[in-house]
């Protein structure tokens, strides 16, 4: 039986930040930010967006009467959590109309998370064929004004169903995996920021990636040679080329060209979003699916996820027939087209703007938000109230 994702659907906030402009503000030459960092565009979440509404969102996007009667796992992963007890899982449930007798909950391990949740799904479907589940990335990268993790910011959500017999990637069961106790990036609880040892994160996720791709190789007997592309965790878009370039050193002269012109395809949607985390990965194989051209079926495409702190895995899975009639290109690239672009001075004002954190209500206007979407409405007895406009 085959198992993986039968949709998959991506939101994201509905204003954004030209890297460019950022740049200019900065005294960097916007060349730093577009080439050397590989961002275009950072969505920045307002007030009335978290983890929660931006999943919601994600899942709306993709959801039908009979997901909602068929799903019975909701996974939700994220390092953006708005609540130290209840799991965003539980509200998606709500917003999204998902039949009663189903598990929700959160999962978290840094950018790590939602692929933990789709090996925790593949294992619940290998148990329970008719299943379908949920898994969710949602996440806002928050570093802070003036920070040299400013322009790696982004706001995003990525929402798959898996299933068996899917429409769009069935998974390989082949995957290697590493652990290690490092401090590369952290977010303490009192923080709304993430601290980040920038160089040490990058040289980190390298290592990991050489390390599970020998374990990888050594257990399944697969290199470059079997994969058609490769897509990797995209903090921000140069990342990836640093992988394929650490994978390829070594490979010969067509391995290296097919993976370095699929590259292109798979950053297309991150480029213009910045890191959205637990999504990253996922946004990047949507890009790659939706942008680039079609795969023939069967074609074998290798995933990196990495989440700080430590834990990285390199998997696999396969293209099925048929499956640019299961994705929603045009959807996607009018979420990304019809977006604000926020002056440089709206952009700080709202980076600067949070939640109170001393139980006092709010209510948030909700003028910004577009028709039949989830949003955070309001703080009530220290109880965040969502709605669907
Ligand atoms: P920095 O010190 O500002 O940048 O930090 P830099 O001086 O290293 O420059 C960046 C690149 O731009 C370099 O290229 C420069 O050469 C180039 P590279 O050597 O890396 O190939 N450059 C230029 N290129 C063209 N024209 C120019 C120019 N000037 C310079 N004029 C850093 C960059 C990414 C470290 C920083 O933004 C940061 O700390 N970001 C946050 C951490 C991060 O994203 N780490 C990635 C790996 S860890 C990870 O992915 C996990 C994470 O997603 C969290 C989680 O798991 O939850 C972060």
């Amino acid at each position: 039986m085959n198992i993986g994702i039968d949709k998959i659907g991506f939101y994201t906030p509905d204003q954004y930040v030209d890297m460019e402009k950022l740049a200019e503000i900065r005294g960097v030459d916007p060349a730093k930010y577009t080439i050397g960092i590989g961002q275009e565009k950072m969505a920045v979440a307002p007030l009335h967006e978290d983890a929660v509404s931006m999943g919601a969102n994600a899942a709306l996007s993709i959801l039908d009467g009979e997901d909602r009667e068929k799903i019975d796992l909701v996974l939700f992963g994220t390092e953006s959590g708005v609540d130290h007890s209840k799991s965003g899982a539980v509200w998606v449930h709500h917003l999204t109309g998902i039949q009663e007798n189903a598990c929700s909950f959160e999962l978290k391990q840094a950018c790590y998370g939602a692929t933990a949740g789709i090996k925790m799904a593949m294992g619940h479907i290998a148990l329970n064929p008719d299943s379908k589940v949920l898994v969710i990335g949602a996440d806002i990268a928050k570093y802070g004004l003036n920070t040299t993790g400013e322009p790696t910011q982004g706001a995003g959500a990525v929402a798959m169903v898996l299933s068996s017999d899917p429409h769009i990637f069935a998974l390989d069961n082949d995957s290697a995996a590493l652990t290690k106790d490092i401090s590369d990036f952290w977010r303490p609880l009192y923080s709304d920021f993430a601290f980040v040892d920038g160089k040490y994160s990058n040289e980190s996720y390298l290592s990991f990636l050489k390390a599970v791709w020998g374990v990888y190789k050594e257990k399944t007997q697969r290199d470059l040679k079997d994969f058609e592309a490769l897509c990797f965790h995209l903090p921000y878009t140069k990342m990836a080329k640093k992988a394929i370039l650490t994978l390829t050193e070594e490979a010969n002269e067509e391995d290296a060209e097919r993976l370095m012109s699929h590259y292109q395809n798979s950053i297309v949607y991150n480029k213009q979003v910045g890191n959205v985390y637990t999504g990253a990965l996922y946004l990047s194989l949507l890009s790659l699916l939706e942008q680039g051209p079609e795969l023939k079926e069967g074609s074998r495409i290798g995933l990196f996820s990495y989440g700080s702190g430590a834990v990285g895995e390199f998997f696999s899975g396969v293209v099925q027939a048929d499956y640019k009639h299961y994705i929603n290109k045009e959807n996607n690239e009018s979420l990304l087209n019809t977006r604000r672009e926020l002056t440089t001075d709206e952009y700080e004002a709202i980076s600067e703007k949070a939640l109170p954190k001393d139980g006092s209500n709010i209510e948030i206007n909700n003028d910004q938000v577009v028709e039949g979407r989830a949003y955070l409405a309001a703080i009530q007895d220290n109880l965040r109230k969502y709605a669907i406009k």
